[in-house]
């Protein structure tokens, strides 16, 4: 090795991904001080290093999905800990789903209205025509007016609602956490957990919503949703660059993926392509290769829990290279960058930004080593 190649200093791939993770979880938290947050984040990401895999997680397990309210840097929801849903309850031991469902009439233009503000619920992505025309029938409208609660925090849950216009404001133990602008759901956890409410949801201007009572929306919705979140819960909270997301958005992750299936030797991806969305590997094996003087080379093997392709749902770079379908049959959950983008809005852009700032930090680190 030459005197300057030793010199050079290597940017480790752990010190990358910790400084992302870092920058991440500082824009989502956007605290006052850079040095305070800093040094109280990384002093609990040491006291919060995985234990060796069979120890005891009943601690971790009482953690609740309301935790995160703002008071530890959201990394911390390290993807040992599960939300206490996920364990607590069980709809198939559940019969509070029988009943007929409720038909509300509506106008053309009602129907209409309602049909585009229900286009893109990722909570019903899954559900067939039969049961969408169920879901459509058994909505109705409800007016608001600045200042209304729609929900209270503890009260139990009656409705279920979507967002067709209004602002909307999200508080827990009367700390706003979330807002919502003319989209999007809320009201669906008490009636999926069959909990208290979560929070409190007040309108700040004029809205209309549209309301589905929580009889029809367990019997249509409940197990196919619940199913899905409990699926993929553990497998999101796997993906470092989703760890710095509250768990309430990693549930609506959830909602969003889609399965897709391949056999040994189909291609998933393609290097140089656009990429649209991330990949994770429910069941099966693929291969990660790059195009290398005019032949492929495999970098990695990847199998079950891991993924691919996260990078699209910040960057939307092309993809960096090829992925195939290994062995047998491969099932994968996709999540594609659009849904991704609904449901983070602002904050990908954040994020993107970020990136590309790191992307040049690292480049120029790299330049400036190989002329040391
Ligand atoms: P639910 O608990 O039925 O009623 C309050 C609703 O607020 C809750 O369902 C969610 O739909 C919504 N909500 C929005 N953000 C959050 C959050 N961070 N944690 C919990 N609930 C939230």
């Amino acid at each position: 090795m030459s005197s300057d190649s030793s010199r050079r200093i290597q940017v480790p791939e752990e010190l990358k991904e910790v400084l992302l993770q870092f920058s991440i979880a500082y824009l989502v938290e956007q605290p006052p001080d850079v040095i305070d947050y800093a040094a109280d984040y990384f002093n609990k990401l040491q006291a919060n290093r995985p234990a060796p895999a069979n120890q005891d997680q009943s601690q971790d397990d009482q953690q609740s999905i309301n935790s995160q309210d703002g008071e530890e840097p959201p990394v911390m929801q390290n993807s040992r800990r599960k939300s206490v849903f996920a364990e607590a309850y069980d709809p198939e031991a559940d019969d509070d789903d029988e009943g007929a469902t409720a038909i509300f009439p509506k106008t053309d233009e009602q129907r209409s209205r309602l049909v585009e503000s229900v286009k893109n619920v990722l909570l019903f992505r899954s559900l067939e025509k039969e049961q969408m025309n169920q879901v459509l029938d058994a909505m109705f409208e409800r007016k608001v007016q600045p200042g209304d609660y729609i929900i209270r925090q503890g009260d139990d849950g009656d409705n279920f609602y979507v967002i067709e216009s209004g602002i909307y404001k999200v508080y827990i133990n009367d700390k706003h956490i979330n807002t919502y602008n003319h989209t999007g759901l809320f009201g669906e956890l008490a009636l999926l957990y069959n909990m208290p409410r979560a929070a409190t949801v007040q309108a700040e201007t004029n809205g209309l919503l549209w309301a589905m009572d929580r009889q029809t929306f367990r019997r249509i919705l409940l197990k196919s949703a619940f199913k899905k979140r409990k699926m993929y819960e553990e497998l999101l909270n796997n993906v470092p660059m989703l760890k710095a997301l509250q768990n309430y958005e990693r549930m609506n992750l959830a909602d969003a993926l889609i399965t897709k299936s391949f056999e040994g030797g189909e291609r998933i991806i393609k290097q140089g392509d656009a990429a649209d969305g991330m990949y994770f590997i429910e069941e099966g094996t693929v291969s990660v290769r790059m195009d290398q003087d005019d032949a492929e080379v495999e970098i990695s093997q990847l199998g079950k829990g891991q993924y691919f392709g996260e990078l699209a749902l910040v960057t939307h770079r092309p993809r960096a290279a090829s992925v195939y379908a290994t062995g047998g049959h491969v099932r994968l959950a996709f999540l594609d960058t659009e849904a991704f983008e609904r449901i983070m809005g602002f904050l990908t852009d954040v994020l993107k930004r970020n990136i590309v700032i790191y992307e040049q930090m690292f480049t120029e680190m790299a330049r400036r080593n190989t002329n040391l």
